[in-house]
């Protein structure tokens, strides 16, 4: 079990993440792109927003519960994909789906466990989603949607921001090799993915709700919703992908805006605070998702360290909510959040 004096915040998991993992693998967990500007602005966003709180509103306690495509969550935390957990823990995937499932929430399964996609479904009895990349290979990207679905996944989030791999300065430093070659020649990503391809995933995944994750425009969030995407998620890969591309926290407002409401729009990129999660809420996101506090959690102690890394975060968030004036996540407002002063 996590000692509590020791893991107070999410952050703590990085100490203990850092001390555990392979050089290598910490490396390719922790970074970012280029001069990791936008690894660094992701966070940087949430402290140019304050929150306001209301008082007086008898709230005793806070219910971070709510619902996605009809699927019912504790809190609105959901686990980001993130390749290769294997080199984390040695059981990766399946730990992380546990500990997601005994936290109430949602784990989204990366394309790169395509090899152990059943066995991730059978983790355990809790709905999953499945994060896509298209491969140039057609031919095997339809097949393995047929195992999405036929698994029992319930959504699809395709990444649509991995048109080429980000300039990973930390991986090329220390001569980080994937465990697995997905990325052979056969079957490297498709760099010709386009709109048209939205109404293709479909027919491979018929009845699944399909999301976009790697928006980061409110022209692309138009072209979304117009395409007849189920969802978006606001993400810049968590700073992996285009250097200075911005925070998914800045955009969030343009991409909000210009949805309308009419899909949910997730963000993922710098959450590690339960005021981050008001703060996306407020402006608009339906749910967040992490990444990095995952594979930290999972690094350091397993199922168990995911579970407890989930635990900090609805912990903090029923307290945000709760000082708020927030019963519900319906009550979190825009009126929740104000530009903060400057420095
Ligand atoms: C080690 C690592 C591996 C990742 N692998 C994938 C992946 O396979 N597919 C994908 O869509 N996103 C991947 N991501 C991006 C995450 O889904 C998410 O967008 C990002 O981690 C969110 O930022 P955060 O780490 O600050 O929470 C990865 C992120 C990390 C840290």
């Amino acid at each position: 079990m996590p000692d509590p004096a020791r893991f107070v915040t999410v952050d703590d998991y990085e100490a203990l993440a850092r001390e555990v993992l392979p050089p290598a693998s910490s490396e390719f967990v922790a970074g970012g792109a280029g001069d990791e500007r936008t690894l660094a602005w992701n966070r940087r966003a949430f402290d140019r927003w304050a929150l306001r709180p209301r008082f007086l509103r008898g709230v005793a306690a806070a219910d971070p519960s709510t619902e996605l495509f009809g699927c019912p969550l504790a809190l609105p935390v959901l686990i980001a994909p993130w390749a290769y957990q294997r080199t984390a823990h040695p059981d990766g995937e399946l730990a992380t789906a546990r500990a997601a499932a005994r936290a109430g929430t949602v784990f989204c399964a990366s394309t790169t466990a395509e090899a152990i996609l059943e066995d991730i479904a059978a983790a355990s009895t809790s709905p999953k989603w499945w994060q896509l990349y298209v491969f140039a290979d057609r031919g095997f990207t339809a097949e393995m949607l047929r195992r999405v679905s036929s698994a029992g996944y319930t959504a699809v989030v395709w990444t649509i921001d991995l048109t080429a791999y980000g300039l990973r300065h930390r991986e090329t430093r220390i001569g980080y090799q994937p465990p697995i070659s997905l990325t052979t020649e056969e079957l490297a990503y498709d760099p010709s993915i386009s709109w048209d391809d939205l109404a293709w995933i479909r027919e491979q995944a018929p009845g699944l709700p399909v999301l976009l994750k790697g928006i980061l425009t409110a022209e692309d969030a138009e072209l979304a919703v117009g395409a007849g995407a189920d969802g978006i998620v606001v993400s810049n890969h968590g700073g992996r992908q285009l250097d200075t591309s911005p925070a998914s926290l800045d955009v969030l407002p343009e991409v909000i805006d210009t949805v309308g409401g009419h899909i949910p729009v997730l963000l993922d990129g710098g959450v590690r605070r339960g005021t981050d999660i008001v703060k996306a809420l407020a402006l608009g996101a339906s749910a967040v998702m992490i990444g990095r506090p995952a594979a930290w959690g999972l690094a350091a102690g397993g199922e168990e360290g995911v579970v407890d890394v989930l635990r900090i975060l609805r912990e903090e968030l029923e307290n945000a909510m709760t000082l708020c004036g927030c019963p519900t996540v319906a009550d979190i407002t825009r009126g929740h959040v104000s530009p903060a002063p400057v420095g």
